[in-house]
């Protein structure tokens, strides 16, 4: 059996990395490498994981330089040398060895008003959406976001701007524009056309490489300029 050799950060934000070996097994995630550690190196490891199998997002790390979901990311695809680097997202406070504070990530979700505003009432029909109308294909594109970090982590203008509302706050903003049961958007969109908003992005792309769920946070940005755009031009904002 042969042996991986991993690099895993302990500590906070001035922590450094600890060599650890572990065995090389057969269809191995980098997840599965982690809890190895924890469960038979070294208990105090601390990180984060839920459901397993890409549902939850939370077990986002950064793996040899690159966000990624370790429970959907098999060493064999990224440590083909036998080395793997294992840490704390990038752009977040660390808390903790791999476990970084969402709450700021969240935050900015809350300030780009990523949450439902809708107008109707428990006595309302339901809504009915088409389809294959336009705002319900582009809501669509976005609305499997779950939160999980990666493009956040991935995007050079939140790391050299850390007031950016970011690719996933950005990319909720931009469903809701979408959703035609929502009321909100005056008020949505004033808060996306900022300094700190869908302006700033530089269109590297990098959130739209990264994302597990083949979400396009550049695309849904490009959405809110023009309507940022178009609601400056009638005076709305
Ligand atoms: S857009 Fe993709 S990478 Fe970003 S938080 Fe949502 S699921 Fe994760
Ligand atoms: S496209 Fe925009 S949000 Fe996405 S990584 Fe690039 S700068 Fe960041
Ligand atoms: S543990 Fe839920 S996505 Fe990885």
């Amino acid at each position: 059996m042969s042996t991986l050799h991993v690099s895993v950060w302990r500590g906070g934000e001035s922590g450094a990395f600890q060599a650890f070996e572990v065995p090389r097994l057969e269809s191995q995630t980098v997840l599965d490498v982690v809890t190895h550690i924890q469960r038979r190196l070294d208990p105090t490891l601390a990180y984060r994981f839920a459901c397993r199998v890409g549902m939850c997002g939370s077990c986002a790390m950064s793996v040899n330089g690159r966000a990624r979901w370790t429970c959907r990311t098999h060493v064999s695809k990224v440590a083909g040398d036998g080395r793997l680097e294992i840490a704390p997202l990038t752009n977040l406070p660390v808390v903790k060895d791999l476990v970084t504070d969402m709450s700021g990530f969240f935050d900015k979700w809350a300030r780009a008003r990523g949450r439902f505003e809708g107008a109707a009432t428990r006595r309302d029909d339901f809504a009915r959406v088409t389809p294959g109308s336009v705002e319900r294909q582009l809501a669509d594109a976005g609305i499997e976001c779950i939160g999980c970090g990666v493009c956040y982590s991935s995007c050079d203008v939140v790391a050299w701007t850390p007031g950016y509302l970011g690719p996933a706050a950005l990319n909720r903003a931009w469903t809701l524009v979408n959703d035609a049961r929502d009321t909100g958007n005056r008020a949505r969109l004033a808060a996306v056309a900022g300094d700190a908003g869908c302006h700033a992005c530089h269109t590297h792309m990098s959130c739209t490489e990264r994302c597990p769920k083949q979400i396009s946070p550049t695309a849904a940005i490009a959405g809110l300029k023009r309507a940022a755009m178009a609601a400056a031009l009638k005076g709305e904002l």
